[in-house]
Formats: structure tokens, C-alpha cells, sequence
């Protein structure tokens, strides 16, 4: 990562000259502002994506797993995950839309650059298959019910951008899976179109934790 910094450097140094040239350095056009918070953000970035990135992410990898594979099926996993997905939770999180008593205050302590740069991280990783489940009967139902899921997830629950950018389902904590699909159906967690608490009311006790053990082991 050390040798991005030069290039980093000499980029924006090339801009400014080229801005400076053109007589907009400092003047009030709109444009020009642009481009200078665009040179300060691009500084940004380039802190926080060096060592500090790492350091950052070690105080995530107690909950979430030094490779974002979760530490426990109570965790989410995020490793494989779109990071436009886990940058919307964090963003989320921060504003208090999405309620997490654990990750409300962590979130805030980031900048949306930190919390653009360590989701990319996170979501970097591949997503490890999940091997921490007690052998358990498969329920005849389970393939019937998640097939309805997958118009969104992904045919393999890998998480998609289309139709709607929606998370990995495949191989994540499988009491996290439940506890979310328990939040979605009660209101305690509302998705932003409303799609996943219509579908979480339809579901009985039973269901998901079908769906949870289902989607844990894929
Ligand atoms: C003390 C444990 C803990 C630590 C440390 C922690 N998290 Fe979390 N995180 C959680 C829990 C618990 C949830 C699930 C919250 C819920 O139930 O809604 C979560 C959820 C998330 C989610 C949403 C995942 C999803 O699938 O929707 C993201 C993204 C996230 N954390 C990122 C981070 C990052 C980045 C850090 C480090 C800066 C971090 N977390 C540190 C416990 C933790
Ligand atoms: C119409 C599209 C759609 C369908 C169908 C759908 N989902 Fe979702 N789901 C979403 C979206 C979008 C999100 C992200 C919500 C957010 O941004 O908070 C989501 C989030 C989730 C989450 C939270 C994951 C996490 O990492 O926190 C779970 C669990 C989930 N869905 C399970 C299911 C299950 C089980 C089914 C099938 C019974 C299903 N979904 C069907 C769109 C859908």
C-alpha cells in the first residue's frame, strides 16, 4: 500500500498545478470547489486505506472475525458482502435508523470515508463456508420456503445488486439470520422499501428458524 502514497501525491500535485494554471485555485465557481474537495477527499481515502485501515479493522475482528467470517453464529459475517450493503448499515447505524446497541456507537466514531474504506475491506474478503453448526436434521419444508428468497438474494442466497442491492444470505450466522428476521417481522428493524419486514410478517416461528439453519448451511 506504501507505494500508492507517491502517486497519490504527485496526482493531486498535478491537479492543483493544472487548476492553479487555469486561474481556479482558491476562486468561488462551483466547479472549481469540486474539484478541490475532490482533491481533499481523495487525501482522505488515501489515510485511511493505508496501515490505519487495519488498525481500524482490529477493533471490528473481535465480533466479526479477523477475515469478516464472524466470530460466532450470533455475529454477522461480512466478509462477501456488497460493500454498498455494508456501508448503508454503517451509514445506518450511525443515524440511528437501524438500532444495534453494539455497533450505533463504533459507527459514529468513523467518518463516511472510514466507513466507505473499511466495508470495501470487509466486503474484500471471500465469505468462508460457515462450520460452526451442530449437525442437525434438514427440514422437508426448507428448500420450498427459501426459494422465494432468492428473486432477491441471488440463486445461491449470494447477495445481488439487482433488483434491489440485497445482502449474502449463504453461510451467515444462523441465530443473527433468526434475530434478524425476528427484528424485520416485529419492526425492530425496518429495510428501507419495506419489502423485507412484508415478507418477515408472513413467516411464523417455525419458518425461520427453518430459513436461518437453511441459509447458514449453504
Ligand atoms: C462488540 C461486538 C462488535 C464489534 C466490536 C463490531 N461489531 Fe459490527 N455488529 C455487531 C452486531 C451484534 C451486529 C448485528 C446488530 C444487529 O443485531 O442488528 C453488527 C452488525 C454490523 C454490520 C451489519 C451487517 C449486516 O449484515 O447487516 C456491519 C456492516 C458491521 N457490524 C460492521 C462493523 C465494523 C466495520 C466494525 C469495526 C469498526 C464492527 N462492526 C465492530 C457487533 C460488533
Ligand atoms: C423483494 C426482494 C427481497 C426478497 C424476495 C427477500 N429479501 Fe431479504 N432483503 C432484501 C433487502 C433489500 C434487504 C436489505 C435490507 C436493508 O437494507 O436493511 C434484505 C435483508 C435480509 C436479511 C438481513 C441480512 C443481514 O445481513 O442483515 C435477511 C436475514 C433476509 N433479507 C432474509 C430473507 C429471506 C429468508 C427471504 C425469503 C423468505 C428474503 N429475505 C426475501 C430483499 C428481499
Amino acid at each position: 500500500m506504501s507505494e500508492r502514497t507517491p502517486n497519490a501525491s504527485a496526482g493531486r500535485a498535478a491537479i492543483a498545478i493544472a487548476l492553479g494554471a487555469l486561474g481556479l485555485v482558491g476562486c468561488a465557481l462551483p466547479g472549481a470547489l469540486r474539484f478541490q474537495r475532490a482533491i481533499e477527499r481523495e487525501g482522505t481515502i488515501e489515510r485511511t486505506l493505508g496501515e490505519g485501515l487495519r488498525d481500524l479493522a482490529r477493533s471490528c475482528d473481535l465480533c466479526h472475525g479477523h477475515d469478516g467470517n464472524g466470530a460466532s453464529q450470533y455475529y454477522p459475517r461480512l466478509a462477501g458482502q456488497p460493500a454498498a450493503y455494508l456501508e448503508a448499515q454503517l451509514d445506518a447505524f450511525a443515524a440511528g435508523t437501524r438500532g444495534a446497541p453494539q455497533m450505533q456507537p463504533l459507527a459514529l466514531s468513523l467518518t463516511p470515508d472510514e466507513r466507505r474504506a473499511i466495508s470495501t475491506y470487509y466486503a474484500s474478503f471471500a465469505a468462508a463456508p460457515n462450520t460452526g453448526l451442530a449437525p442437525a436434521p434438514s427440514d422437508p419444508r426448507a428448500a420450498e420456503l427459501s426459494r422465494a428468497c432468492t428473486a432477491c438474494h441471488g440463486s445461491s442466497f449470494e447477495g445481488a445488486e439487482m433488483p434491489v442491492r440485497a445482502p449474502r444470505l449463504a453461510g451467515q450466522g444462523q441465530e443473527y439470520l433468526a434475530r434478524q428476521l425476528v427484528a424485520f417481522r416485529s419492526g425492530a428493524r425496518v429495510d428501507p422499501a419495506g419489502t423485507m419486514s412484508a415478507i418477515a410478517r408472513s413467516l411464523g416461528d417455525r419458518e425461520i428458524e427453518t430459513l436461518a439453519d437453511h441459509l447458514a448451511r449453504r
